[in-house]
């Protein structure tokens, strides 16, 4: 897997470009003329206060909203996406913060969820459901145990593996996580922090919302800062410092020297 840096150094044609969105609601621009773009195996953050548009513009390409102007093209082609089932079949797959996992069903039943296995009688094969899902979290999670419980058993971190497990297992190429770590304690924001890693390592690109800019810090190879739904601008990590990913957000200004 050649490094996102490189790849973005030779020109290459991004993973993902959303390019000159705006969607209002009400007469309010929630997003207004932003531009972002993703590499296969790059974690690109999306900082910004409360309110500065970062959800809207990923539930654009989640396809959870429509955007009143843009494009969106993927490997260079544009492509229309109106519902969440256009987005699913460009390979794009959305972990939101409230993880929309059925609490009172397993691991494997949660993996399949709405895309259950059947036999060739029609019925749903939980044997192999579990037999899959033991696979790929033996992958991902090889400390996991719990596959006999609901997933209202498991911690925020193991909920959050399985939530992951089901992108990757579905051939997920591109992935938006909000906030996947808001809910977790440090060892838990530790444990998706090294799924991230792999992920990353498997050629799929990231779309991060953190609020935290120590955790984009780690995690991102770039972010893009936005305020009141403009885009301050975008950096590359290795460029910047925490203080000046915080005076982006605050005060909606790039820092001098990662200007360029
Ligand atoms: N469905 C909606 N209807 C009306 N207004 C909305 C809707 N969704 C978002 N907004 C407005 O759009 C703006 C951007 O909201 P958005 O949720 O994208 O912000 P955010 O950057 O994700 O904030 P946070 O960090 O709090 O999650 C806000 O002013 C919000 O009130
Ligand atoms: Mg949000």
């Amino acid at each position: 897997m050649t490094d996102p840096k490189e790849l973005r150094a030779q020109g290459a044609t991004p993973l993902v470009e959303m390019e000159d969105i705006s969607i209002s609601f009400g007469g309010i621009k929630a997003v207004d003329g932003v531009s972002v773009d993703l590499h296969p195996g790059e974690v690109v953050g999306l900082l910004g206060h409360n309110g500065a548009g970062k959800s809207t513009l990923i539930k654009v390409l989640s396809g959870a909203y429509q955007m009143d102007a843009g494009e969106i093209r993927i490997n260079g082609n544009k492509v229309e996406i109106t519902n969440p089932r256009d987005a699913r079949s460009h390979n794009i797959e959305t972990i939101y913060q409230t993880l929309a996992l059925a609490d009172n069903l397993d691991a494997a039943s949660n993996l399949f969820l709405g895309r259950e296995l059947v036999t060739p009688m029609g019925l749903v094969n939980d044997a192999a459901m579990e037999a899959e899902c033991r696979k790929i979290m033996g992958r991902l999670n090889p400390n996991f145990r719990k596959f006999n419980v609901p997933v209202s058993a498991l911690s925020g971190g193991q909920r959050q593996s399985v939530a992951i497990a089901r992108a990757v297992y579905f051939n997920a190429k591109i992935l938006i996580m909000d906030e996947p770590t808001a809910a977790l304690g440090p060892h838990e924001t530790q444990m998706v922090a090294e799924l991230i890693q792999q992920l990353k390592a498997a050629g799929i690109g990231i779309f991060l919302i953190d609020h935290d800019v120590h955790a984009v810090m780690e995690l991102c190879d770039r972010a893009s800062v936005m305020k009141n739904g403009q885009l301050v601008g975008t950096v590359d990590i290795d460029d910047v410092t925490d203080d000046d990913l915080l005076s982006m957000i605050i005060l909606g200004k790039k820092p001098e020297k990662a200007a360029a």
